[in-house]
């Protein structure tokens, strides 16, 4: 029976299947059904029937996954964690191509009405950790192009700050899972106020996309590592792909800027391989972390952004702890916990605000911290001597979380995995958070 938990269920040959996730059916069906709440399913070898609660027969409603069978095995890499990291370009293609045509951000294949972007006069992001970051890198697009306020809100806050929310309220719920507690309770809360609904999903069928006005799916493929990685930048090519239809639909966006913004984003997978394709560069500087106990991520603007997700995933999977700072608050206090004994790593990604980001590295290491700069190809570091320089290919800026991400995944992957520790199940964590 189905209370509150998500659960899913099929029938074969073989006999019946019920699991939490559809995950772990793939090795015996792509079809199968999610259990609606408080329902009631009767298992046989050579039957399954959906009951409601009075004990009425209810006909299940059918899906299928077009994920292979083979994507939810590990293909020849270490962990999952790796696999999913490499399965990025492929991931991001498959997220952003149905969603772009003859040049233009186009959801009519998703079924999603443009009405949804009219009458908005405020955006609200809410979702959990990693989606949460894909968030905050959404609200620093929407603002800077749309012009429209938004809100990123930690979906295990929402409910008890009651927000204000209303029909001119877009509410987009960010989740890989479909399925966290937390996440699922702030869209209740929005629809049961009114306001309009979007989810940007990567699990079909889940609660929070049945129950969602509209849902955007991300195509990521299953993601079997606890640690996120190619669910966060599929989140990101989803709201790059959203925020470009809604400039359009809004007049916010001329021709040309549609079209570099366009661009910048169907670039994404190519950025991300071209780091990939660098990998043992960036194990070599993981090799520097490794005895740390405090690390510090330095960034301005959207580099910030990119670096909580950085700091997440390093803590997460090494367990080092790891801050994420935006660099001009690192003087009214945090500073004091800079010595020797921190690294840093600093994200240069942002041309306009370079200078500044420039003097806080200088301002850190000359409390002996020692630095690594991930910097974006093109940008003058002014010959200042650094730990190690990570270049980034350059693209848009507002793009460069793309490769900056895939990056900063690489680290915390080989930090955790020269510490000798289980990189894809960190203790103590669960990949779907379904409790409070
Ligand atoms: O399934 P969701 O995207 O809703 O999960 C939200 C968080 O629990 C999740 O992003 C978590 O922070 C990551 N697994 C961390 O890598």
């Amino acid at each position: 029976m189905r209370n509150a938990s998500p659960l899913v269920a099929s029938h074969t040959e073989d006999g019946s299947f019920i699991a939490s996730d559809m995950v772990a059916l793939l090795k015996y069906t792509k079809d199968y059904f999610v259990v609606p709440e408080e329902h009631i399913v009767v298992m046989k070898a050579d039957s399954i029937t959906l009951y409601t609660m009075d004990g009425g027969v209810e006909e299940p409603k059918m899906l299928h996954v077009d994920w292979d069978t083979t994507a939810a095995q590990k293909g020849g890499y270490d962990f999952f964690m790796q696999k999913e990291i490499y399965d990025q370009p492929e991931a991001l293609h498959n997220t952003i191509m149905p969603r772009i045509h003859n040049g233009h951000a186009d959801f009519s294949a998703d079924n999603i009405s443009d009405d949804i972007f009219k009458g908005v006069n405020r955006v609200i992001v809410t979702a959990c950790g990693t989606a949460w970051h894909a968030g905050l890198v959404g609200r620093h697009l929407i603002e800077a192009m749309i012009r429209i306020p938004v809100t990123v809100e930690l979906a295990s806050e929402f409910r008890y700050m009651n927000p204000i929310l209303d029909e001119h309220t877009l509410v987009v719920v960010i989740t890989q899972s479909g399925e966290t507690a937390d996440s699922l309770a702030a869209l209740r809360l929005a629809n049961e106020r009114g306001a309009k609904t979007i989810s940007i999903v990567n699990v079909k069928g889940s609660s929070i996309a049945r129950e969602s006005d509209y849902v955007l799916y991300t195509h990521a493929g299953p993601e079997i590592a606890v640690a996120s990685t190619k669910a966060y930048t599929t989140q990101m090519a989803a709201l790059f792909a959203l925020i470009g239809r809604m400039a359009v639909v809004r007049g916010a966006f001329n021709e040309e800027q549609e079209k570099a913004f366009v661009d910048a984003l169907m670039q994404a997978p190519d950025a991300i391989q071209q780091v990939l394709d660098r990998k043992e560069e960036m194990h070599h500087i993981a090799r520097g972390l490794l005895e740390a106990k405090d690390a510090f991520m330095l960034g301005r603007g959207l580099d910030y952004a990119i670096l909580l997700e950085g700091a997440l995933k390093l803590k997460e999977v090494s367990y080092i702890h790891t801050e994420a700072y935006a660099s001009g608050e690192l003087k009214h206090g945090t500073i004091a916990l800079i010595t020797e004994k921190t690294p840093v790593v600093a994200l240069v990604t942002q041309e306009r605000v370079r200078d500044k980001e420039l003097s806080n590295i200088r301002e850190v290491q000359s409390r002996g911290a020692s630095v690594v700069v991930l910097v974006k190809d093109g940008i003058d570091l002014a010959d200042a001597d650094y730990t190690h320089v990570f270049t980034l290919p350059a693209m848009d800026d507002v793009a460069m979380a793309f490769p900056a991400s895939a990056a900063l995944q690489l680290l915390a992957y080989y930090v955790s995995m020269d510490r000798g520790l289980d990189v894809d199940k960190p203790r103590n964590l669960a990949k779907v958070v379904t409790v409070e």
